[in-house]
């Protein structure tokens, strides 16, 4: 028989064909869309560091939440800013805080939008750091009982769930242990499990005040040029200690991890497109350096390509609204 030359290009003959036969497909149901909330009230303002976000007052963050269940988007990620910062920390778990107020009054008029809430340190600590710092040291210890508290204080909010980002060792499992204690037990927990001490950051911490004013994150976030077995016993511990969903944080530079951990565990993957691939992009679009929704959605359907099950990204609402998923 005559070698007959193979055609790959047969099913890319047009977009019906294309659509046909592709197997990555996105969907609004997997996007988490995140947001600032701020002292204050009547606040909405833009944010320097990270074109199209904004922070939101208590108050007006309601009409946002609204908008973003209007598009169809399941759940947001809350990050706070607290009127004073102190050596613990102490807003982040007061039961007045900005973040606190801001998920009473979501859950009071959009109930069926899902409140995730980050429980972290460093926006609310005088240090900067994720950590209560001891004899100029991160006290792991001490940080995971004030992170529990932080927890308790969202789920008493009605925070739908929780998502530690400090990389304490046995976070999760203290996190898990009070909410239990407390009667959460529905209270579920996506764990930043796999964050690495990213330059991927920069937008972020200046949107939350957050840098640390000493030193860096490297004792406690992951090692970029660590082997990927060391993310594996990361994410292996948060599971063995309650999380319910584990993420590897920032996306892009990560594939690898987010695939191995989707071929390896069986909870749900998420991944962070975070401030700074973000700004990548639209600084780059903005210069005309390339197409802004082209960019976008390569870089999306990488990280559910990946294993991504969840994609927490600040261009959820831009892809819905202009239905390009
Ligand atoms: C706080 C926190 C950070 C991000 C999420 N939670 C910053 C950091 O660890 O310094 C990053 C989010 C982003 O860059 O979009 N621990
Ligand atoms: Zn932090």
């Amino acid at each position: 028989m005559q070698n007959l030359p193979v055609r790959m290009r047969r099913l890319r003959k047009n977009d019906s064909m294309r659509r046909l036969v592709r197997s990555v497909n996105l969907s609004v149901d997997n996007l988490i869309y995140p947001l600032f909330v701020c002292p204050g009230k009547g606040v909405k303002k833009p944010i320097e560091s990270m074109a199209d976000c904004f922070h939101f007052s208590p108050d007006k963050i309601v009409d946002e939440a609204r908008e973003v269940f209007g598009l169809g988007i399941p759940a947001i990620l809350l990050f706070g800013l607290p009127e004073q910062k102190d050596s613990k920390g102490s807003e982040a778990f007061s039961d007045n805080g900005t973040v606190q107020q801001a998920i009473r009054n979501i859950k009071r008029n959009v109930p069926e939008l899902l409140v995730i809430t980050d429980v972290c340190l460093c926006a609310y600590t005088d240090t900067g750091h994720c950590g209560i710092i001891k004899d100029e040291k991160v006290d792991n210890d001490a940080t995971c009982e004030i992170l529990g508290k932080i927890a308790v204080s969202h789920a008493k909010a009605g925070a739908d769930m929780v998502a530690p980002s400090d990389m304490m060792d046995g976070r999760v499992g203290v996190i898990r242990k009070v909410l239990d204690e407390n009667n959460f037990i529905d209270t579920a927990i996506m764990s930043y499990s796999a964050k690495y001490a990213s330059a991927f950051y920069g937008p972020f911490r200046n949107a939350a005040d957050s840098a640390p004013a000493f030193g860096d994150r490297k004792t406690y976030q992951m090692d970029i040029a660590a082997s990927a077995k060391q993310a594996m016993r990361e994410i292996e511990l948060d599971i063995a200690e309650g999380a319910d969903i584990v993420m590897i944080k920032p996306a892009l530079c990560f594939l690898d991890i987010i695939y191995q951990a989707k071929q390896r565990f069986d909870v749900p993957i998420a991944a962070y497109e975070t401030s700074g691939e973000y700004m990548m992009i639209n600084t780059a679009a903005q210069q005309g350096v390339f197409d802004r929704q082209s960019a976008i959605m390569e870089t999306l359907y990488a990280i559910k390509r990946a294993g991504a099950d969840i994609i927490i990204t600040y261009f959820a609402k831009e892809i819905v609204k202009n239905k390009i998923i």
